[in-house]
This record gives C-alpha cells, structure tokens and sequence, in this order.
C-alpha cells in the first residue's frame, strides 16, 4: 500500500506513456474473440471494430499473440466518429480451412469506405490448400475470397503485415486514395492459382516499399485507373513479376498514368516488367511509366509488352488492342533471361507503343546476350544495349 502511494506519480507517468489517454484500446479479447485458433471470433472481430469506429479519439484494436479464426469480416467506416483507427496485430488471423464456408463471399477481410486505418505486424492466413487443389482437379469449386481488401477507402497504411495462402488475391486496394505499403510480407507456392500479391486498380498515391512477396500469380498487378503508383524495394519471386495489366477488356476505361517501380529483384518469375492488353477495342491508356534498377534471375520474359493477349482466342474478335501505350522508360535493367527473347515489345498494329526507351540494359541468356523483339514499338535506346535494342 505504502509503496503504491509512495509510487503513484511514476506509476501514472508510465501510465501515460504507455497509454496516451487520449488513445483508447479496445482488445479483442474483451470483445469474447478466442485464440485458439478452432472457435470463429468473427463477432468479437466486428464488436471491437463498432467500439473503435464509435469513438471520438484515435482507436487501437488490439489483436495479442495467438491464433484467431475469422469466418469473414466486412469492416464499414462510413458512419465513423474516429479519425483514425489503427489495428494492432500480435497474432495470426486464420481463415477457414474449408472452402466451402465463405463459398458466396467475395472477400474474407475487407475495409469499405475508411479513412485513417493503419494495420501494423500480424500475419493472415488464407488456409486455401484444398481450395487450389479443388481447382485443379475439377471445375466445380468456387471462386474463392480475397484476402485483404480495402475498397473506397483514404490515408491507409500497412506495415509489417504477413499474408500467406490467400484463396485469391491477396491484398486488394480499389478505388483508394493514399495508401502506404511497407515491410509486408505475402507468399504463397508458386503453383497456386490467382493469387496475386498486392493488386491496385482504380487508386491514386499509392506506396508499396520493401516488401517480399512470392506467390503462384503476379507480385504485385497494376489494374485500370491507377496513378501516381510508387514501387520500391521489393523482392519478386516465384511468381509472374510485375505486372501492369491485363488493361483494355472495356471499351470506356480509365488509364494507368505515372507509375515508378525502382529497386526491385525477381528471382525465376514468369515475367520481369509485363504491360498486358487485350487485343480488344478500349479508350485506355499507359504512360509516364520509369522502370529503374531492376535485377533478374532466371527470368523467363524479363522485359514484355504484350497487347496481343486473348487467351485461348476468346473474346477478342481480332480488332487488336485499342490500348495507348506511351513513354515507357526502361533503365539501367540486368541480369538474366531464362529464355533467349529477354525483351519483346508486341504492341497494337492499330496503336503503337510510342516513347519506348531503354537505357544501360544488359541481360544475358545462357552468358551470352541475349534478343530483342519488336513489333510496332517506337522509342530509342541509350548507353548499353544488350541485348541489341530493335528500338
Ligand atoms: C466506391 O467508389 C466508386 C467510385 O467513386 C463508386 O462508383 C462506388 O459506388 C463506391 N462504392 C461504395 C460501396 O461506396
Ligand atoms: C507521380 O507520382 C509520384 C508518387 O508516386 C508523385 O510524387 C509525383 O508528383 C507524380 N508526378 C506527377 C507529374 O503527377
Ligand atoms: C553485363 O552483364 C554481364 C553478366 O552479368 C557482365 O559480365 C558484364 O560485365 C556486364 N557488362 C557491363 C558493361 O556492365
């Protein structure tokens, strides 16, 4: 007693730093969650989320260490008072092993019209073995959830989060507005279907920075309407690399505008830098894209323009791509090609790729240079050229 009394100014100093008063906290586990791992905390997941979005200061929603089966959650900031809502993960939060729960859902997490929601550490996990094995042995399975959506949302960031086994994609931001990437971590086998890393699509000012993601589809994919996209510092691989597109499947479209992709490593990827169209009629557009210090391994198409795509000849009644692919620049790209094509610019008979540059390349196949492809590109090549650019 003596002590407390005689300690009670520290005690309330720590009290204050630990816990600004003006932060509440709101732990799950006050919510009924249960971190075994077997008993769905779905409630408890959307109870802390009405708590947190009901506050008039910043909210934490506090997620300790153990292990947390969510169904799906489907968290809505439209109505909320707080400006800013951070979600604090000690934990790992698992999704249904069994497809068939979330068998008519879209999604599994997802943040629908947010604003000022940050996430930092945790770890997801998706569960979708039997979901990708399902896949490939019949045609009978659903589709699958997305992993990680934020949808409509503003001022979001994401730091230290895990993602792993994603039935689909598995992080998602569309129709964003200010969103912030770092140190995430997203894998998945490279054998798995539609698993995209992170897929951006119709969001401006977003930042994806020095994160590792490998998975069985595209590190990370660029969709219609993105601007001012910034990538840096990322490790590729497996995977299908980056890639911007498939874009031009509308008629009425918005274009993909000012995106950098900077330091960035793939490691035996399908693809390096891609650009992908439809050969279908669209208004779309790509430009004012910087490709810079890049490094290959074994990569299979490390630099590709591809408007000709229509897989399995459907759906692309052979009018080629009506995608405007402007001011590419390509610089200071190495390593090595895992086939002896490292770069092909297919572009539109209709719409050629205009300002093309390539600039200090040097990729190799099998330790000799390797080849060039062109087909209605026009751009100009700087420095060194290997292989010999067909600019
Ligand atoms: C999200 O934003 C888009 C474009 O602004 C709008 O068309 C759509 O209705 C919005 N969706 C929701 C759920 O608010
Ligand atoms: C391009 O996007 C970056 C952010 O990625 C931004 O800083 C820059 O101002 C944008 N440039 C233009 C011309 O809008
Ligand atoms: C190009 O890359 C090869 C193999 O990676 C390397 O041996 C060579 O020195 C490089 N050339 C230049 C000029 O940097």
């Amino acid at each position: 007693m003596s002590f407390l009394v005689k300690h009670l100014p520290l005690f309330f100093t720590i009290f204050f730093l630990m816990f600004n008063s003006s932060i509440a906290i709101y732990n799950i586990k006050n919510y009924g969650a249960n971190s075994d791992g077997k008993i769905d905390s779905s409630k408890a997941f959307m109870s802390a989320w009405g708590a947190a979005c009901a506050s008039t200061s910043p909210a934490t929603i506090y997620i300790p260490q153990g292990s947390y089966l969510l169904k799906n959650a489907y968290f809505q900031g439209q109505t909320c008072k707080s400006k800013s809502i951070t979600l604090r993960i000690d934990g790992t939060i698992l999704a249904p092993s069994d497809y068939n729960i979330n068998r008519d859902e879209e999604n599994w997490i997802k943040f629908e019209r947010v604003n000022g929601v940050s996430i930092y550490g945790g770890s997801l996990d998706g569960q979708a073995t039997s979901l990708w094995a399902c896949k490939t042995s019949s045609n009978n399975c659903p589709q699958g959830t997305m992993g990680l959506t934020f949808s409509n949302s503003s001022n979001i960031n994401i730091i230290g989060l895990t993602s792993q086994n994603s039935q689909m994609f598995h992080i998602l931001v569309d129709n964003c507005e200010n969103v912030k990437l770092q140190g995430v971590k997203v894998s998945a086998p490279g054998n798995s279907p539609n698993t995209d890393g992170i897929h951006v699509q119709y969001s401006s000012r977003v930042t994806i920075m020095n994160s590792r993601i490998g998975t069985g589809d595209d590190c990370i994919s660029i969709g219609p309407g993105t601007s001012n996209l910034w990538i840096e510092n990322i490790a590729c691989g497996p995977g299908h690399g980056i890639s911007i597109g498939s874009l031009g499947w509308e008629v009425q479209e918005p274009g993909v505008q000012n995106v950098t992709v900077k330091t960035v490593t793939f490691t035996g990827t399908q693809n390096g830098l891609r650009v992908k169209t439809w050969a279908r009629s669209s208004n779309a557009f790509v430009k004012d894209i910087l490709f810079q210090h890049i490094v290959m391994t074994n990569v299979q198409n490390p630099i590709i323009i591809d408007q000709n795509y229509c897989p399995n000849n459907e759906n692309c009644p052979h009018q080629g791509s009506g995608v405007k692919i402007s001011d590419i620049k390509y610089r200071d790209i190495r390593g090595t090609s895992a086939t002896e094509v490292a770069v092909k610019f297919d572009c539109s008979k209709k719409y050629p790729c205009s300002g093309i540059s390539l600039e200090d390349v040097n990729l190799s196949y099998k330790n000799q240079p390797a080849e060039a492809s062109c087909a209605n590109a026009g751009g100009r090549a700087f420095g060194l050229e290997k292989p010999n650019s067909c600019l």
